[in-house]
């Protein structure tokens, strides 16, 4: 594991985006997964912003979702895909066809997940996994109690996760109580990950996933063991570490 500090989020931000330019330079295909969220909405201005000066080509990276809810269609605003496209696939015109996401209208979800995660498996696993940290150390929605086995899955959600779920839904919108999600185990298999967190409401948690013991209770803390991953945080993010 290592650990990279940055002084604010912007210069955060860059160094998440420039993880993934990095990977686009070798110019051969790569996947990687990406997540949603409030932490890296500045990874992805500044990788629309890289490409709009013409300083990234994406051309050969295929893209997967991290996760997603369930209960509503794919094509709402508060779906993790239409987020990220939003944000990102719409602005820099990725290809669809390097465009991977779960089905999750999908009458049979277990299957759904097992086919998700066979495409990633298929293609010679993820070279990149970018990651934010729930305030209960949930990965995607890889909630307290998932091993570092965890296969890609439906999942309930925890009850910290639909207090923070609040943010990205409108009031009158109710909040999803499932999601789907990549599994631990796909996550640690990743070549490279990337956990990224912002700010002060991260430091507590941001000091047990990195100080405390590997647990299945901070799922987050799975990336202690695993030699390529990153923690790339904040100062106020990383303000409670030794
Ligand atoms: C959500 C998402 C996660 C995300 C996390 C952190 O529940 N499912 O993938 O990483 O919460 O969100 P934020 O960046 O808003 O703190």
């Amino acid at each position: 594991m290592n650990l990279v500090i940055k002084s604010d989020y912007e210069s955060l931000s860059l160094a998440a985006a420039q993880a993934i330019i990095e990977l686009s330079k070798q110019k051969k295909e790569v996947n990687i997964c990406l997540p949603t969220g409030t932490t890296p909405k500045g990874m992805y201005k500044a990788l629309v912003d890289l490409h709009q000066a013409g300083q990234a080509d994406f051309s050969f990276i295929n893209w997967f979702t991290l996760d997603e809810y369930l209960g509503i269609p794919l094509s709402s605003p508060f779906s993790c895909y239409q987020q990220i496209t939003e944000l990102f696939y719409e602005p820099t015109g990725i290809n669809k066809d390097r465009i991977f996401t779960f089905n999750s209208e999908a009458k049979d979800l277990d299957a759904e997940a097992a086919r998700y995660n066979a495409i990633i498996e298929h293609m010679g696993g993820l070279d990149l996994a970018i990651v934010g940290i729930g305030m209960n150390g949930h990965v995607g929605f890889n909630e307290p109690g998932s091993s570092a086995n965890a296969p890609t899955r439906v999942i309930d959600l925890h009850e910290r996760t639909l207090v923070q779920s609040k943010k990205y839904f409108t009031d009158d919108h109710p909040i999803p109580t499932k999601g789907i999600t990549l599994g631990m185990k796909t996550l640690l298999q990743s070549k490279e990950v990337f956990v990224v967190a912002n700010g002060e409401e991260k430091a507590d948690i941001v000091k047990f996933a990195i100080h405390g013991p590997v647990s299945d209770d901070v799922p987050v803390s799975h990336f202690q063991t695993h030699a390529g991953a990153t923690f790339l945080l904040d100062t106020l993010a990383a303000s409670k570490l030794k």
